[in-house]
């Protein structure tokens, strides 16, 4: 997996397995049990410093508390942050009759689900790469993308050239398969069912977004064309450093 965002920071830390539950039980403990409180708790925690090492744990708080579920990220050691929700009752006139949390889900349930993540051994089995996806594209493997939707701007400006991804993965001998609203021109497109109407960066949707996944097939012979990472020429220049050492020592000093 490949986040740029402070996901891939949280995501990170649980599969290796650095993820201090210890650490995140503290922090989850400062936030107030009075339901009132929580939004005010989130603005004064946005607003402190915060230590490198506890940024995922505050992160996955603040972004269950984050207004209509929208996206909260770490840049350049400041939170990025939509503003966080109030707690809500229903009033005698008010249509809706139950109660608005300003968290979605509530601490003990975040706490709860992290716990079972960070005990499953299997995601010690996942690798995660907290960085632009466009420096790390592999070669001859299959890529699913689930790119910010072409023209939006929902993740604090974090964004994937999607032609120029898809490019460069294909000449990497990638097979890609990406979702997106639309169907993408050059690849094969399903749309599937009709869409995720809830769980999506706005929160609830009154009409359900569409998604498409399109599937853009690679030529495998593509494998070793491309442009080369840097690891790529490191190992490279090693490699042949190797080579050319190893036969100086065969034919001029081996006895
Ligand atoms: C639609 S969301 C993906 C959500 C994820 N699949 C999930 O279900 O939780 C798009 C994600 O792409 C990340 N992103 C945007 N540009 C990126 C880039 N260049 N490299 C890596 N991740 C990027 C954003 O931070 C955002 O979390």
């Amino acid at each position: 997996m490949v986040e740029s965002g402070a996901w891939g920071a949280f995501w990170k830390t649980v599969t290796t397995g650095d993820f201090d539950m210890e650490r995140f039980r503290e922090i989850v403990k400062t936030i107030p049990s009075d339901l009132k409180l929580i939004q005010q708790w989130a603005r004064d925690t946005a607003d402190a410093p915060v230590a490198d090492c506890d940024v995922p744990y505050v992160f996955v708080l603040l972004q269950a508390a984050a207004f209509g579920g929208k996206a909260v990220d770490r840049m350049d050691g400041v939170w990025k942050h939509p503003g966080f929700r109030s707690f809500w009752e229903p009033t005698e006139t008010s249509e809706r009759r139950s109660v608005v949390n300003p968290m979605m889900p509530l601490p003990a349930t975040i706490e709860r689900r992290v716990a079972d993540l960070v005990a499953d051994s299997r995601l010690r089995e996942v690798t995660v790469k907290h960085c632009d996806a466009m420096t790390t594209i592999p070669r001859g493997v299959t890529v699913y993308v689930d790119p910010p939707y072409l023209g939006t701007q929902q993740y604090n400006g974090r964004t994937l050239d999607l032609p120029v991804f898809i490019e460069q993965a294909q000449a990497r001998g990638c097979d890609v398969w990406v979702s997106e609203a639309k169907p993408l021109l050059g690849g094969e497109s399903v749309r599937l069912s009709k869409g995720r109407a809830k769980g999506g960066i706005s929160g609830a949707r009154r009409k359900a977004n569409q998604e498409h996944l399109t599937h853009f097939t690679t030529n495998r012979g593509a494998l070793m064309s491309g442009p080369w990472t840097p690891f790529e020429w490191a190992a490279f220049v090693f490699g042949s450093t190797l080579l050319i050492a190893a036969m100086v020592w065969l034919y001029y000093i081996s006895p």
